[in-house]
């Protein structure tokens, strides 16, 4: 229903040690093969497995990407325990996770930084996967469109995209994280097709067009298509079930 490549990105979260990350991502090249049949596939590991990796992506010739979770705006500094687009880079990231709403809610993230790290990632030639998702307080109250769309707005202020710039939008709402309750479809397709909206607001409708626009909340291979079949969900943001390369290969086959 559109041409947009479908994306399936894991993200592994505090997961997995050096060992067990080259471990689970030789694993997922072997699940894959060669071919994902057309489907962009990503995986986000902790940053100290991120070389490892890469390493396995360049040698197996693994047909994904590698992203970061996170990512600190300034080139380089006295700014203990942050990593720069440039380090981030030079261990072969193509992609990288911002705004995560773990990073909001416990360390602080505001709209503002996540802003600052966009343009950062873009200017580095990096693909932001950015987060955006509304609480169970939130959804309750029938808000969700218009929180998550002004977060959208707060987050892409001011960014200017120009030809070749890929920046990705995953939709998370919060209540779905980790907790085995998913969005409907229908819930996913109210709330990406608003995002979606926004961005054709703030870019213009061809490359709003063009911008992917994952689901993320207890995705798993019995759901992921359910979600795919609605036409503003490009793709899947996908945390506990990426850490099973069965699993998260099932996803990347139904996509
Ligand atoms: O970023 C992915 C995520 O927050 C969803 O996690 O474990 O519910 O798939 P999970």
């Amino acid at each position: 229903n559109n041409t947009r490549t479908r994306l399936i990105a894991g993200n592994w979260k505090m997961n997995k040690n050096y060992t067990e990350g080259v471990q689970l991502a030789q694993d997922l090249a072997n699940e894959l093969g060669h071919d994902t049949h057309g489907v962009e596939v990503v995986v986000c590991p902790p940053a100290t497995d991120l070389k490892g990796v890469s390493g396995v992506i360049e040698f197996d010739r693994a047909p994904f990407g590698l992203g970061a979770q996170n990512v600190y705006w300034e080139a380089s500094g006295a700014f203990t325990g942050e990593l720069s687009c440039d380090m981030l880079k030079s261990v072969g990231c193509t992609h990288c996770i911002v705004g995560h709403s773990e990073r909001r809610d416990y360390f602080g993230e505001t709209d503002g930084d996540i802003n600052l790290k966009v343009k950062a990632l873009l200017a580095a030639g990096i693909v932001p996967i950015s987060c955006c998702g509304e609480s169970l307080e939130v959804r309750e109250a029938g808000n969700q469109v218009d929180f998550v769309v002004g977060q959208i707005r707060a987050d892409f202020d001011g960014v200017e995209l120009e030809s070749g710039d890929q920046l990705v939008v995953a939709y998370e709402p919060i209540w779905a994280i980790g907790t085995g309750k998913t969005a409907t479809p229908e819930d996913a397709q109210e709330v990406c097709g608003a995002i979606r909206a926004a961005l054709v607001d703030i870019f213009g409708a061809d490359i709003a067009s063009q911008i992917r626009v994952l689901y993320g909340g207890s995705a798993k291979p019995g759901n992921v298509a359910g979600f795919l079949a609605e036409e503003d969900v490009d793709g899947a943001l996908v945390g506990g079930a990426s850490l099973v390369a069965a699993d998260f290969a099932a996803m990347v086959e139904r996509a």
